[in-house]
């Protein structure tokens, strides 16, 4: 296994293009279950999660090309429908191929993903959606298995917005017959992305964006002419802003999108940042000292549960109490522990936290315990003073293109070395080359 050395201490400079975003990247991949023949999908994110869900295609019966960003995908025949334990344990996204099957095949079986370091994370509602539309699932093995004749359209309430679950329930109602009624949908960008594709294989939704998503089943899909570009990956962006925040730096992330962020982007002006965008590009320029601030995570357009982390690493070091309050995931504040090896003051109650800036982190070894914690860890370590360790950095790999390369770019002291690399000119070699 693989750990990241930091540096601390740099202000990161200079401009770098945002990836597509992971979390429209699966969905789409997984949808075009829905239309048999090839489909191809440009600025998909070169992820670990990318090729799990590849992979999981390919264990359904549907080969794949990737180059580069671009990727072919051939869902003429499904020989499989099933999602098995040792893929969704690894990526819970799998779950999203529940609604496709039982569209296009009226079977699946997926394994029942277990809680993650974030919180329990359940799937009723992705399961009573689908029984709305007439599956039925029982739960044998750690599996669950869907079965359904052709799905009718209904009217469905979300208890609560859940992203997936709008997006499983979605795919599945493409292909319902007759009228399909959502309400208490999600309504974050990814899932108007995924909308926007399944419109471009046939479909016919109302409403993407808003809480209400109307959708009249079509009796077939088909790829789409030209390769559908994924959306860029706000999270990433965010995460960029960040790391320029926290450092007194000045970085452009472009290819970007800057409607997406702007909960965000209010934020980073809150804190003292100055902020400059076209309708491509965001300018982050970090103050010479942060200003304390109150981040409330809620589904969007509020502050995403997946910038949380990150903002916690900026409150670190920002002058005076902040307070962080995390409404989406009840576990989610794992990174603290960590922060505190660093020198941070954080008192974590319930889904609460008080931040209390101090002057300068410190270098140390810490563990990431998912994906956007490492991020936070990241940016913790490039503010901070002397070196830190990040451990279990694989959660990265599966969120964030070419971390390592893409920070150097920008000036950062950081290098990728084995986990049992104690040897110190070797290290040295690595951060200095
Ligand atoms: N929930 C239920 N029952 C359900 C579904 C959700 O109780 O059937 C609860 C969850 O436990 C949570 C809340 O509803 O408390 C919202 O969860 P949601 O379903 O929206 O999360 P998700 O779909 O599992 C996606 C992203 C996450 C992101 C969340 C929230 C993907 C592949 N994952 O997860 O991304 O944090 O939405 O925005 O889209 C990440 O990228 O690091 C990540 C974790």
């Amino acid at each position: 296994m693989d750990k990241l050395v930091i540096e601390g201490g740099r202000p990161l400079h200079g401009s770098l293009s945002a990836s597509g975003a992971k979390n429209a990247a699966l969905p789409i991949l997984i949808a075009t279950l829905l239309a048999p023949g090839e489909h191809r999908l440009a600025n998909v994110p070169e992820l670990a999660d990318t090729l799990s869900t590849l992979s999981l295609l390919g264990r359904i019966g549907c080969p794949s090309l990737v180059d580069g960003h671009d990727v072919r995908l051939d869902t003429s025949r499904i020989a499989f429908n099933e999602a098995p334990y040792d893929l969704v344990r690894k990526m819970r996204a799998s779950v999203l191929v529940l609604g496709p099957l039982l569209a296009r095949v009226g079977e699946a079986r997926v394994s029942l993903p277990g809680g993650c370091a974030i919180g329990v994370r359940p799937i009723d509602q992705h399961l009573r959606g689908l029984e709305a539309l007439g599956a039925r699932f029982e739960l044998s093995g750690g599996y669950i298995h869907g079965r359904a004749g052709r799905l009718r359209g209904a009217t469905f309430q979300f208890d609560m917005p859940t992203v997936t679950g709008t997006e499983n329930v979605l795919m599945a109602a493409v292909l319902a017959d007759g009228t399909t009624t959502l309400h208490n949908a999600a309504r974050e960008p990814e899932i108007v992305d995924l909308g926007n594709f399944l419109i471009s294989l046939g479909a016919r939704i109302e409403g993407l964006g808003t809480s209400t998503l109307v959708i009249e089943g079509v009796s077939r899909l088909s790829p789409a002419s030209r390769p559908w570009p994924i959306l860029p990956d706000r999270i990433e962006t965010g995460t960029w802003l960040v790391a320029a925040a926290v450092t007194g730096g000045d970085v452009t992330v472009t290819d970007t999108d800057p409607t997406l962020l702007t909960a965000v982007l209010a934020k980073l002006e809150q804190a003292g940042c100055t902020v400059e965008t076209t309708p491509t590009s965001i300018r982050c320029i970090g103050p010479e000292r942060l200003k304390a601030l109150k981040v409330i995570t809620e589904p969007h357009p509020g502050f995403p549960t997946d910038m949380q982390a990150q903002f916690m690493a900026l409150a670190c070091v920002a002058d005076g109490p902040s307070t962080v309050v995390e409404n989406i995931f009840e576990n989610r504040f794992l990174h603290a522990a960590e922060l505190l090896r660093m020198g941070a003051r954080i008192d974590t109650r319930g889904n609460t936290a008080t931040v209390v800036g101090v002057d300068h982190l410190e270098g140390a070894a810490v563990m990431a315990s998912d994906l956007r914690a490492s991020a936070a860890l990241v940016i913790a370590a490039l503010a901070a003073q002397g070196r830190t360790e990040v451990l279990r950095i694989y959660h990265l790999d599966r969120g964030y293109e070419d971390l390592t390369a893409r920070l150097r770019s920008l000036g950062a002291r950081i290098a990728r070395v084995s986990d049992h690399e104690q040897d110190e000119a070797t290290i040295q070699a690595a951060l200095d080359a």
